[in-house]
């Protein structure tokens, strides 16, 4: 006789990932011979680069590589993180105690409540958001605390309509400029601001800056480091992920000040072993010689010419879009006539085949808007265009 499955709690609260629910409804689409348009997951469509793949392709034959990884990462690649923002941000930080290296950023930033929130504690998160900070949140028994992201504050958190008991019961405010989903900005006197609100409150804030190096018309995003004394209040995350085109391989950090970095890598340690050597190698190479290799003026170049075909598309629709100046994703309102990001994105699968991401899947303000993600070239984008043209039209 089989036993009776009983998931946790927590578990049954859990929803499928969104971006896991989309790929089942790509499917099924696909499966009816549908010659679907990914526009869904930020997942980049261009290989890794090769200066990247021959490093790794290298320390995989080595046997020293086969080990298990230093508790602590690799000194190569935390020298190599050290060193970007050094060059990048002009921030110093000591490599071994002001690093951590991470399974990717989503791993960092499932885990990052679980180190800091005691059951009912408040984290303030963004809403529209990436949903692994309220996940985590959940997971550590802590109590979500939105933060809107609305149009008219240009999608930063207004600050000063945060409750006051809230913020005294706050442990960790996530933040994520380049902002997903909106693909806002942050300015250095916003960072300075959160900086003295985390001070103020004893609030440690997390920063998601996984879209720091995509982006266009000569932007060049700020890390929340480089606000005076933020290393004070702050880990910051950051991913090779969008950077380097390096979503399959899993690998990230956080940087930041040392007994938050020290805290996040002792319980990595309990829990995971590491990122396999040859991979923390390449990640190591990845930064070292990307300037080298002109990479990322490449990169955001490829997602200028992707963006301003969206953006003039949408435009002549009438959906009223805001060119980003960085991340690789446009937010839009759904057009009239449709009563909710889902049906308008369920609506466009089923009639053109193209895949964007309701609005709603980022939260509750996210309602109201949808997500376009630049994953595929120039030509195809306004194929992907065209056809939701069409489809509006015969509506
Ligand atoms: C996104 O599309 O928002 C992200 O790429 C999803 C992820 O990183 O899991």
């Amino acid at each position: 006789m089989s036993i009776k499955i009983r998931p946790a709690e927590r578990i049954n609260n859990l929803p499928r990932y969104l971006f896991a629910e989309i790929d089942k409804k790509i499917k099924v689409a696909a499966e009816k011979g549908i010659d679907v348009i990914k526009l869904g997951i930020g997942d980049p469509d261009q290989p890794t680069p090769d200066y990247i793949i021959k490093k790794a392709m290298e320390e995989v034959q080595l046997p020293r590589n086969h080990t298990y990884p230093p508790d602590e990462g690799l000194a190569e690649f935390k020298l190599a993180v050290a060193n970007y923002y050094k060059q990048r941000h002009n921030v110093e930080l000591d490599p071994q105690k002001e690093v951590c290296v991470l399974l990717g950023s989503k791993e960092g930033i499932a885990h990052i409540s679980a180190c800091f929130v005691n059951p009912g504690d408040i984290n303030l998160v963004p809403d529209p958001g990436y949903p692994v900070y309220s996940i985590g949140t959940m997971f550590a028994g802590g109590e979500v605390v939105s933060m809107p992201l609305l149009a008219e504050n240009d999608f930063l958190p207004n600050l000063s309509a945060i409750d006051l008991k809230v913020a005294e019961r706050a442990k960790l405010m996530f933040l994520n400029y380049p902002n997903n989903p909106t693909g806002a900005e942050a300015s250095p006197e916003f960072f300075a601001r959160v900086s003295e609100f985390a001070r103020k409150h004893n609030i440690i804030v997390c920063h998601d800056q996984a879209y720091s190096e995509i982006a266009y018309d000569g932007y060049k995003p700020i890390s929340f480091l480089e606000v005076p004394e933020a290393k004070d209040v702050c880990i910051e995350f950051g991913s090779l992920s969008k950077t380097f085109n390096m979503t399959g391989w899993r690998i990230g950090y956080a940087v930041g000040r040392a007994e938050i970095i020290e805290v996040l890598s002792r319980y990595k340690t309990n829990i995971d072993s590491g990122t396999f050597k040859a991979i923390q190698y390449a990640g190591a190479e990845a930064f070292n010689n990307s300037a080298r290799e002109g990479f990322q003026a490449q990169l955001s170049a490829m997602y200028q010419e992707r963006r301003d075909v969206a953006v003039a598309a949408l435009q002549e629709m009438g959906i009223n879009v805001r060119a980003p100046k960085a991340t690789f994703y446009i937010w839009a309102p759904i057009p009239a006539g449709f009563a909710s990001s889902a049906d308008f994105v369920g609506h466009i699968l089923e009639e053109t085949g193209v895949v964007v991401t309701p609005g709603r899947g980022f939260g509750a303000y996210g309602e109201g808007y949808f997500r376009i993600a630049l994953t595929v070239d120039a030509k195809r984008m306004q194929e992907a265009m065209d056809r939701i043209k069409k489809a509006l039209a015969n509506r």
